[in-house]
């Protein structure tokens, strides 16, 4: 058997990589989360519910370490944004491999600047600027979007109208200028072997949006927006699971917003639809064989709420409260 923690069993995409995982007879499933009213927590087995410290800790590093000999774990996914870099900064030090792209991915695409220069000259990227004297001053077509360069949750993301707008804002060198897409948007949830050949992508709209997360859409065959998001993958040398969100230009050409290098919480849907990425992500560290390439259902999907009762004396006793919202 293999055994695997995955972290952040409060969020919709945590819930969904251990329902995956929990699919396969060969796998035990250790949950863990920082929240002990974390639902996912209450999946798996009681002997497997785990407590971790909060992403930003300092010591959280250590705290899932320690996991990993306690339990023996073989393989470690992490579904929360803020975990996943202190976690690849030592991904040799865990004792376990860590199902996550690389640091420098990871690093590329945390910054919505530097990911816009790595794949300008692989695909359309909107024009992109800093928030500079120099990036207000270029010869801009309004609307522009205003956005920090490291943000989530469409926190801090502003269209202005007009060159008096853009001058309002105090020049900042961690907000970036760029060209608004006017098009339709998606989400394509693309999985690449360990040399970045990408095996799927799945383009999905995200019709309804709640906290974030896409609740409701549907998958959508598209050549453009498939190989869009696998010339992204190619750009940033992603190996595993990442989240590529497009946008169509005034002539319908879909160019990138931004990538987000983990699990999404629409991911549900993806998996439905025929590409199960979790499964194929513990493959991927296995060193297993892989598929060459997958395709996926058309598909649409809608979620609701459904409580989940529970002894209270089952409930584990954590320090820390839930986290804050998703994206995806
Ligand atoms: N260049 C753009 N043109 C049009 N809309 C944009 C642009 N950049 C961001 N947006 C809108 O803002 C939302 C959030 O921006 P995004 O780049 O995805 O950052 P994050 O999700 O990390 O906050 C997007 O989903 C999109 O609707
Ligand atoms: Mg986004």
């Amino acid at each position: 058997m293999t055994r695997v923690l995955v972290t952040g069993a409060g969020g919709p995409a945590g819930v969904a990589v251990l329902r995956s995982l929990l699919r396969r007879p060969d796998v035990t499933v250790f949950a863990a989360d920082m929240d002990g009213w974390a639902s996912g927590l209450y999946l798996v087995p009681a002997g497997q519910r785990r407590l971790v410290e909060p992403g930003r800790s300092p010591s959280f590093v250590d705290g899932v370490v320690a996991l990993v000999a306690a339990d023996s774990i073989d393989v470690v996914f992490s579904t929360v944004d803020v975990e996943l870099p202190p976690l690849a900064a030592r991904r040799d030090e865990l004792g376990a491999v860590l199902a996550a792209p690389s640091l420098e991915t990871l690093e590329v695409t945390l910054d919505k600047f530097l990911l816009a220069e790595r794949c300008a000259p692989l695909l359309r990227t909107p024009e992109t600027a800093l928030h500079t004297e120099d990036g207000i001053a270029r010869d801009w077509e309004f609307p522009v979007i205003v956005k920090p360069r490291r943000g989530a949750g469409s926190r801090g993301v502003r269209v202005v109208a007009d060159r008096a707008g853009l001058q309002s804002i105090p020049a900042d060198d961690a907000l970036i200028i760029q060209e608004f897409l006017p098009g339709d948007e998606y989400s394509v949830d693309v999985f690449a072997d360990a040399r970045s050949h990408v095996i799927a992508a799945v383009p999905r709209t995200r019709t309804r949006v709640d906290s974030g997360v896409s609740i409701a859409g549907r998958t959508v065959h598209d050549e453009a927006l498939q190989s869009t998001a696998a010339a992204v993958a190619a750009a940033i040398g992603l190996s595993g699971v990442a989240n590529v969100q497009l946008r169509r230009d005034r002539a319908g050409i879909p160019a990138l917003l931004e990538v987000n290098p983990r699990f999404p919480g629409a991911l549900p849907l993806t998996i439905a639809a025929g590409v199960d990425m979790p499964s194929l992500a513990l493959d991927l560290a296995l060193g297993a064989d892989l598929p060459e390439s997958l395709d996926f259902a058309d598909l649409a999907n809608v979620r609701y709420l459904e409580d989940v009762f529970i002894d209270p004396a089952a409930v584990l006793v954590s320090e820390y409260a839930a986290h804050g919202d998703e994206d995806g």
